[in-house]
Order: structure tokens, then C-alpha cells, then sequence
């Protein structure tokens, strides 16, 4: 569900005609609806709701202050990854007692800054870096609380670069070894284990891997509170999929449904740290074609937006729903399925400025005829699209905006050329 719709051939966002948009901040533009962001959150909210779920919203997905100002004022915690993260989330209105801090390479600068600001939670994903929490912690007069992050080796469920729960990757412990690296911190002053941590991966679109997850943290739950350790966490960390290519998402419910008995089993508090189910369908990338071409028996539209603005096509292959902002008179709205037939549409490529074979938004797409000046909207791009950006090519990065019914307020401005060079010119 998100509020970008079409109405007599104009997409809007909430009550706002995207092409105003474009015309008052330029292209390419990040537009995001409250109503969706807030929607989803509650969604979740909703569905847990019987276990009181401690929801952090992953910064990671989106880290914009006003974004995450959102989320504080409405209930979330944060999940975070760095010690910039950490800073958003404060800055943001975050409080240390609704944050959970994970990452495989916490530096002893972050880790101080994270118990001095009494982050809740730091999920731990080595034996090394669990002692030298402890360490840091002594060293600070102070006593961290750790839950320990397992790698649950399920199969594969997502696209290799973000399936975080199978053998093989960098994230977490061996499920064989949590035990043991528990043990070596029983009657540690510095360090307690406090809970169990998993993120299966991203974007999940099924949850038979969260019930799997969760039976496998149940009976190291148990073993764990046999050592002795106090267990009274369960963290299932985030990854719930979103529309892309069609509606094809799980509802929060149908999660809740495989998760809510086994925290109940355990007793323990259920965190999640969901990024993409709150924002990803909260936000599109609004471009605006400069040319076309053919070549090589292609058809090319070239517009201004591009990989630094959007890396994931290129990055993962992912698909984005991409369509005109104004259709020409018999043009539907976006297709639901774009492999079949669509009247007066041809393959395309969509193509950005940047100096790449692969900067692509799509390749190969039924789109209809485009126009130069046309405006495009890429959908679902609120998630991993602006957090992941960069200035390649020198290209300042986009301007975001967000949407509350008519309301319309730039929560990021278009970066200029000096931003670009600023910090090398401050030296
Ligand atoms: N918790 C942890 C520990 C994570 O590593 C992540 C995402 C999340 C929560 C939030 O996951 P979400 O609910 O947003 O799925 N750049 C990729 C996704 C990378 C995900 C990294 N970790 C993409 O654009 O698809």
C-alpha cells in the first residue's frame, strides 16, 4: 500500500502532482509520503503488538533526520550500524534506551561513543569483538549489554550480496560455536549476554525463513539460559520484502504469525529492526529525460538521474517499476506485470549520465514512447536509494522532499559544487 497514485493521467504523491514537485526542486528528486512511511511503521506495530515489540527502524535504509525524526515520534528505536548512524539516530531525537547497535567491525572510538550515549544493545558478532566490548566497557567504569548475533545457516532466500544467513558470510557466529563464545564471558563484569540476534538477509518475501530463524533461536535460547546467561532478548532483526516488480510483499501480519509464538516460547522481549518495509514503497526517484537514442539495435532513453543516485539495478539487478509521471491519453497506469504485453510500449533501456556501461535504472523494459523533458518516476526507491548514493562523477546528490497530504517540506537540498569539493578544500 502507498499513497503515489494516478489520477485523470497525473501521478501524484498523497495531494501533490509529482510534476510540481519536480518543477519547484529540480530532478533528480527523492519524494517520499508520510502517510506510507507512518502507515507501514503502524502496520508492524500492529501486528506485534501483542509481544510489546521494541521496533527499531534500520538508519542504514534510510537515515534522513526528518525521516527518523518521524519514526522517534512515533515509537521506534533505532538500529544502527556506525558511529554516524548513532549520530543520526540522536540527532534525530533517538534515546540510547530504544537503540541496538550491530556490525562485524565496531571500532573501540564507536563503541565508547555508543556506551556513553547508553545504547541499549550491541548485537555482537564475534568472540573477539564480545571480549573487547567487555574491555572498553571496563575501561569506562561501564557494563555492556550484548546479544549475541548467529549466523542460523538457513538457504539462500535472497540475493547473494545481502543473504546474511548462510554459511559463508562475514555476519555473525556459527550457530555450532554460540555457546562456547557465550561461555567465555559467563562471570564477566563488563560484558553480559543479554539476548540473541539474527537478520536472515534482505528483501525476505517469504517467512518460512523467520519461522525457521526463530525455531533455532528458541533452543539456543534455552541452552544459553542453562549456562547460566540471562536471556531476556530476541532479536529478529529486519528484512521483510517489499513491492518491486508487482505486489508480491508479505503482509506484517503473515511475519508476526511465524514469530509471535516462538518470542512467547522464550519469554523474552521480540526486537525487530525493520528498514525497507517502513520506506522502500514510501519513496520514488523522479527524473527527467534528456534524449534518446539508437544504437546497436537499442533503444536508449536517456535521463537524469543515474547509479550514483540509485545504485541498486546495477549493484543487484533489482527491479523498480518505472513509468511516466503524465501518460499519454490511453496509456494505463504502471503495468503490475511488466513481462507481459503492454499496448504501445517498446524495449528500453533507461540510462543514466554517468560514465558506465552498467548505470542503468532498467534494462530492457516495455516502455512507452518518451518524449524529451518527460518526467519518469522510479518507484520504491525509498529504501538503499538516497543511503546509498554517491558523488560519482562529480554529480552533486539529489534533493529529497518530503509529502504530508498538501503539504510539501525539502528535508534535504540538492547538494551544489562546492559541497563537492568542500571538505578538500577545508584542508
Ligand atoms: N538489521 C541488520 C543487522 C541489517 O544488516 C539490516 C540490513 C537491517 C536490519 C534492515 O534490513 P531491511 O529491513 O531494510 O531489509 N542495500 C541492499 C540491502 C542491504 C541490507 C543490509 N542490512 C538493497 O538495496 O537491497
Amino acid at each position: 500500500m502507498d499513497h503515489f497514485h494516478y489520477k485523470d493521467r497525473v501521478l501524484y504523491c498523497e495531494q501533490v502532482p509529482l510534476a510540481q514537485l519536480a518543477e519547484q526542486f529540480g530532478t533528480p528528486l527523492f519524494v517520499y509520503s508520510q502517510a506510507t512511511l507512518l502507515h507501514h511503521l503502524r502496520c508492524l506495530q500492529e501486528a506485534f503488538a501483542e509481544v510489546n515489540p521494541l521496533i527499531c527502524y534500520s538508519v542504514k535504509t534510510n537515515g534522513n533526520l526528518t525521516l527518523c525524526r518521524l519514526m522517534a515520534s512515533h515509537g521506534a528505536g533505532f538500529d544502527v550500524t556506525s558511529g554516524g548512524e548513532l549520530y543520526r539516530a540522536l540527532a534525530a531525537g533517538g534515546v540510547g534506551e530504544k537503540i541496538v547497535y550491530a556490525g562485524v567491525g565496531k571500532t573501540d572510538p564507536e563503541i565508547r561513543y555508543a556506551l556513553a550515549n547508553n545504547v541499549f544493545l550491541f548485537n555482537v558478532e564475534s568472540e573477539e569483538e564480545l571480549h573487547n566490548l567487555g574491555d572498553v566497557a571496563r575501561s569506562m567504569g561501564r557494563v555492556a549489554r550484548a546479544a549475541l548475533r548467529v549466523n542460523p545457516d538457513l538457504p539462500p532466500k535472497t540475493h547473494a550480496k545481502t543473504d546474511t544467513s548462510v554459511k559463508g558470510v562475514k555476519f555473525g557466529l556459527d550457530i555450532e560455536t554460540v555457546l562456547d563464545v557465550a561461555h567465555g564471558v559467563l562471570g564477566n563484569p563488563s560484558v553480559q549476554v543479554v539476548g540473541l540476534h539474527m537478520h536472515l538477509g534482505s528483501p525476505i518475501l517469504s517467512t518460512q525463513p523467520y519461522k525457521d530463524g526463530a525455531a533455532k533461536a528458541v533452543v539456543l535460547i534455552q541452552r544459553l539460559r542453562e549456562q547460566g546467561h540471562q536471556i531476556s532478548l530476541l532479536n529478529m532483526g529486519g528484512g521483510f520484502g517489499i513491492h518491486y516488480r508487482k505486489q508480491e510483499a508479505q503482509p506484517a501480519q503473515a511475519f508476526a504469525e511465524v514469530i509471535v509464538p516462538a518470542v512467547k516460547q522464550t519469554g523474552c522481549r521480540l526486537i525487530l529492526e525493520p528498514g525497507r518495509f517502513i520506506v522502500g514503497n514510501a519513496g520514488v526517484l523522479l527524473s527527467r529525460v534528456l534524449y534518446r537514442k539508437e544504437t546497436g539495435g537499442k533503444h536508449y532513453v536517456i535521463q537524469d538521474a543515474a547509479m550514483n543516485d540509485l545504485i541498486r539495478p546495477t549493484l543487484y539487478g533489482s527491479f523498480h517499476r518505472i513509468w511516466p509521471v503524465a501518460p499519454a491519453a490511453g496509456l494505463p497506469a504502471p503495468p503490475d506485470d511488466y513481462e507481459a504485453e503492454i499496448p504501445d510500449t517498446f524495449v528500453q533501456d533507461v540510462v543514466g549520465p554517468v560514465c558506465e556501461s552498467g548505470d542503468f535504472l532498467a534494462q530492457n523494459r516495455r516502455l512507452p514512447i518518451l518524449q524529451r523533458g518527460e518526467l519518469l518516476a522510479t518507484f520504491s526507491a525509498g529504501a538503499y536509494g538516497m543511503a546509498m548514493s554517491s558523488n560519482y562523477n562529480s554529480r552533486p546528490r539529489a534533493a529529497e522532499v518530503l509529502v504530508d497530504g498538501t503539504s510539501v517540506q525539502l528535508i534535504r537540498r540538492r547538494e551544489t559544487y562546492e559541497d563537492l569539493v568542500r571538505p578538500e578544500v577545508e584542508l
